[in-house]
């Protein structure tokens, strides 16, 4: 007896075999002289649908109403081509066994609940078709990451989640800290609980790390210390911001993947961040073909078509300089108007590669350095710094990059302007007191990622457990 996975498309080569399926009922119609269970194991999009006649072993399970929508089945079964038109086999039951009983309270019935409801059910949701394939497809391309950068000679490096440095400066850390009571009764009480110095200021020396540590935001200091010692180094994992943006593209728990490359300038890194972007698409193209025809049809229509261009074609670059005046003689009218110097907003950037460049990524570079990083490397004009941004269609920014500053002199006079403290930065600037190089690298959030290649609308539903403002069930 053959204990598989897989739905019916897997099978052809198993007609006629006893086989055992494991895993949960989408749907039960009883009939008059048979009854169809649909089952899947999650392995693939297609459910098993097992025909069970009244003779078979365990049919009382189904009079009793034992085995129903969301429990969990053994069944025992012949493989044999199917009757009806949407698959190529189905299972003839022999024997079923009902592993646990679902209440009938289960929430996920055939009927189509809203991807909102489904957010309140974050448990239960990867039992839909629609999760099922986006948890599939997030895991073939966090695969297809490090295949790309392991094929490439880049090495794996664990940046730390805990961390005193704030690598964008922009505040928005999560604390972590031992001075606030953590048993659920003990966080009640009052704040003044916090141990304080003489000078009524909170007294750091009382806390585990002995100064305030953070949640990382990023792991691109760290990634650049071993970059400095193995050339290229990657890392994958997940980050943090206290963001307050309530948006479809916002989390405050994200995975992100960054590379660094030693040696290598703004084109180096525009190379490899659309290489990779090539690569990753392509390997979920050609190994989800199943999840990916089911979003074709059902998120997003044209998608598959939407993603071979991305194979393809070359993409667009543009200056800063450029985005701005191509977004300022733009007819459309945008809710935040453009000028030299501003960020630009989600709407301009899907504007730029939605309408402007037909879909195609955009990676737009050299932006002023006022709205940039502290560490990012300055350009000769004294105003713009070697900064690129990737931007695609329906999701906007999907990578950050630059060159760094690699000028030690530079580097510590950028910190003084922005008032940063040069201090906390010392073992950063070490790195360029001691055998700098020109080197460079991006960031690019994993989830957004899952949304450009599944069509997903929300980053809410391109991780399994979403964090965002107000949240942080489950
Ligand atoms: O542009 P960001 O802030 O760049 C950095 O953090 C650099 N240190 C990266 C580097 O050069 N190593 O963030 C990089 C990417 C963004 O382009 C976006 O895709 C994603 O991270 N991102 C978020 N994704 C989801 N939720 C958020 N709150 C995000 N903030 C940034
Ligand atoms: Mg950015």
């Amino acid at each position: 007896i053959l204990d598989i996975k897989g739905g019916p498309d897997e099978g052809l080569n198993l007609l006629g075999e006893t086989v055992v399926v494991k895993g949960w009922v989408r749907t039960l119609r009883v009939q008059s002289s048979v009854t169809f269970i649909e089952v899947n194991d999650g392995s693939c999009l297609s459910n098993m649908q097992c025909v069970m006649r009244s003779d078979a072993e365990g049919y009382d399970q189904v009079e009793s109403g034992l085995i129903s929508t969301g429990a969990s089945a053994w069944i025992q079964g012949t493989i044999v081509r199917s009757q009806g038109s949407k698959q190529k086999i189905e299972l003839k039951v022999e024997k079923l066994i009902t592993i646990g009983k679902s209440d009938p309270s289960f929430p996920i019935q055939k009927k189509r609940v809203s991807r909102e409801f489904l957010r309140t059910k974050a448990h239960l949701r990867p039992r839909t078709n629609t999760f099922g394939a986006v948890a599939r497809v997030r895991n073939a391309l966090a695969y297809a990451t490090h295949r790309f950068f392991q094929e490439n000679g880049f090495v794996w490096i664990s940046s730390p989640i805990v961390t005193a440095s704030d690598c964008e400066g922009a505040g928005e850390q999560f604390c972590v800290t031992t001075l606030v009571p953590t048993s659920r009764e003990a966080g009640d009480s009052p704040v003044n609980a916090i141990p304080k110095t003489e000078d009524g200021l909170i007294d750091w020396s009382q806390d585990f790390f002995g100064k305030p540590a953070f949640l990382t935001v990023s792991g691109q200091l760290n990634a650049e210390a071993y970059a400095t010692a193995l050339t290229d180094v990657y890392t994958f994992g997940p980050t943090f911001r206290a963001e307050n943006s309530n948006t479809s593209r916002h989390l405050a728990e994200f995975w992100m993947i960054e590379p660094e490359l030693a040696f290598a300038d703004l084109d180096d890194d525009m190379a490899c961040a659309a290489a990779y972007l090539q690569y990753v698409v392509e390997y979920v193209l050609e190994n989800c073909k199943e999840d990916m025809d089911f979003f074709n049809t059902w998120i997003e229509k044209g998608i598959i078509k939407r993603l071979s261009d991305v194979v393809e074609k070359n993409f667009v670059q543009l200056t800063y300089t450029d985005a701005v005046e191509l977004l300022v003689n733009a007819k459309k009218k945008f809710e935040f108007p453009v000028q030299w110097g501003c960020d630009l907003q989600s709407e301009h950037e899907r504007y730029i590669t939605e309408e402007e460049f037909g879909g195609c990524p955009v990676i737009i570079r050299d932006y002023p350095k006022e709205i940039k990083a502290f560490y990012m490397r300055q350009n000769n004009d004294g105003k713009t710094v070697a900064a690129m941004d990737m931007l695609v269609p329906r999701v906007g920014e999907l990578i950050g990059g630059s060159q760094r500053e690699e000028r030690l002199d530079h580097l510590e006079e950028r910190l003084d302007e922005l008032k940063l403290n040069k201090e906390s930065y010392w073992w950063y600037l070490d790195l360029r007191r001691y055998g700098s190089v020109p080197h460079a690298g991006f960031g690019l959030g994993f989830e957004r990622l899952v949304q450009f290649a599944t069509g997903i609308e929300n980053i809410r539903d391109a991780i399994p457990f979403p964090r965002t403002p107000g949240s942080a069930e489950f």
